[in-house]
């Protein structure tokens, strides 16, 4: 058989979502046998292209080539015998079920096979096997729900591997992994290379990681390819992260003047003493002061700013880090209490942390107002300023009566920062405010809560993107992959390669 020299090859992939051009014009080869990081930044089209390369996405043009085969329509068929395995950034397994239905179900169906429940436990004992023996016999017949998220990704790739499996896709298999974790996913990977000689596609964001299990790399960035297969012996961190970086220029507006724009806040570590509306949190030896109308940021793996938001949002009971205000403890009992103790929240998981997708436009402006004032609903002034915020904010919708689905999600994002902006919070706390949202409505996002922090409102701000984190915050508390602070960059020093050195995160 002529060996075409890659196991797989996209060439010129273009994809779009409505207005968002996704892809424009993306290659990428895959070597047999190798460990491949795919990296670019977040929303830079890393998820969509593995999915187009698994079936289900459909591409608008460009072409693959999978084992020497022209892949059309018949990517599904290669996915469907295994012989391409693919495990999403969302788990898709089905919590009540257990181990051996989950994986089980699809073939026994595949198979026209009657389902059987020593059937399923065979069929699930055998996949697992390929992964890990021990895990197969142990873990069959539990449900999927007690599993952790380490088990249940084991779970995922057994289900998604066939027999001949020669390419296996992970995306970001190790956001949400402890070290100890990610260690026993690796070995794991390099099994299954050793034992079946498959090739690995890999996205994660961590560069220590990264370089422990790739042996090349491929980054995304603007829909195009930035580099392309590059050893990773022969590429710094450094470059890595700079390669990675979105230009800032792609909305037309010039570097120049982001950078005259950017909030000079007055935070700082500092033992400072008691000032009005300060804000301090502390753990440990470290002590972070936040005054009015500064802009904090926080950068780094999920699990620490994760902490730091819970705890100053009212989200957990107990907490590492102790907040004061004016030197009085800062604790709600939850985030109800927060708001009306003048601490505003909002969130880019817009589905989970934020709208209220049954209930229309009026209700979801109006939301933390009602909270805050514990009022009854009076329609007519809500309606009245609800068409006041939505002119100011230049929110075209069709009426306050609509559903938010009927809103773009750049829209959408525009509600949740509405609900706060007549409230004046003291603090508000903002958890990648802007993820999935284009790039004009992300400026209009940062002009508002620019004009918040004007008004004197602290703000605290989670964002994976790092030239987001440049552009807003003066002073950035870092933390590291274990969710550890690791330290505050201020003024010249936060760039984006002393955020990727400080956190451990490329992006
Ligand atoms: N199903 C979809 N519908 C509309 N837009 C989408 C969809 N999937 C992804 N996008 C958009 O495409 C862009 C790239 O997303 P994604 O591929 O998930 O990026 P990454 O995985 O690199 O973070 C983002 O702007 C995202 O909002
Ligand atoms: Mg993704």
């Amino acid at each position: 058989m002529a060996q075409t020299p890659f196991l797989l090859s996209a060439r010129s992939i273009v994809k779009s979502f409505g207005p968002t051009q996704v892809l424009r014009g993306f290659d990428l080869s895959i070597a047999r046998g190798e460990v491949h990081a795919f990296l670019g930044g977040n929303g830079a089209g890393k998820s969509t292209l593995i999915k187009i390369i698994s079936g289900q996405h459909e591409r608008d043009g460009g072409t693959l080539e999978f084992d020497g085969e022209a892949l059309g329509a018949t990517v599904a068929a290669h996915v469907e015998a295994g012989a391409i395995a693919v495990v999403n950034q969302e788990l898709a397994l089905l919590p009540h079920l257990s181990v051996a239905e989950n994986i089980a179900m699809p073939r026994l169906r595949r198979a026209t096979q009657k389902y059987s429940e020593r059937a399923a436990q065979a069929l699930a004992v055998d996949a697992l096997s390929l992964i890990d023996p021990h895990f197969a016999r142990e873990s069959a017949s539990r449900l999927v729900g007690d599993l952790t998220l380490h088990e249940r990704q084991l779970v995922e790739i057994a289900r998604s591997l066939g027999s001949g499996a020669r390419l296996l896709l992970l995306d970001e298999p190790t956001a949400n992994l402890t070290a100890a974790e990610t260690a026993r996913l690796f070995a794991v990977i390099r099994r299954l290379i050793a034992e079946t000689g498959l090739a690995v596609l890999f996205v994660s964001h961590r560069m220590r990681e990264i370089r422990q299990i790739a042996d090349v790399c491929t980054i995304i960035r603007d829909g195009k390819t930035a580099v392309d297969r590059v050893a990773l012996d022969a590429i710094t961190d450094r470059e890595i992260v700079e390669c990675m970086g979105q230009s800032v220029e792609s909305d037309g507006q010039t570097g120049a003047a982001a950078k005259t724009i950017r909030t000079r806040a007055a935070t700082g570590a500092s033992a400072g003493g008691a000032q009005r509306d300060e804000i301090t949190f502390a753990q440990a030896d470290l002590r972070v002061t936040l005054r009015p109308g500064s802009i904090l940021g926080l950068a780094g793996a999920p699990t620490g700013p994760s902490a730091l938001i819970n705890a100053l949002t009212g989200l957990a009971a107990e907490s590492a880090w102790d907040v004061e205000r004016d030197g009085a403890p800062l604790r709600f009992a939850n985030p109800g209490a927060a708001a009306r103790g003048g601490v505003g929240f909002i969130s880019g998981d817009r589905a989970n942390k934020g709208i209220l997708e049954t209930l229309p436009i009026v209700d979801n402006l109006m939301a933390a107002q009602r909270v805050v004032e514990r009022r009854s609903v009076a329609r007519r002034a809500e309606v009245e300023q609800g068409a006041r915020l939505l002119e100011a904010l230049n929110m075209r919708v069709g009426s306050q009566w609509d559903l938010p689905s009927t809103l773009s999600g750049g829209t959408q994002q525009k509600l949740l920062v509405a609900r706060w902006l007549t409230l004046k919070p003291k603090l508000l706390v903002l958890e990648e405010p802007t993820r999935g949202v284009d790039i004009r409505t992300k400026r209009e996002i940062y002009a508002l809560i620019r004009e918040m922090a004007a008004q004197g409102c602290a703000v605290v701000w989670w964002s994976t993107e790092y030239v987001e984190l440049v552009e807003l915050c003066d002073t950035v508390l870092a933390f590291d992959l274990d969710g550890r602070p690791t330290g505050v960059l201020t003024h010249a020093d936060v760039n984006e390669t002393n955020l990727a050195n400080a956190t451990g995160m490329a992006a």
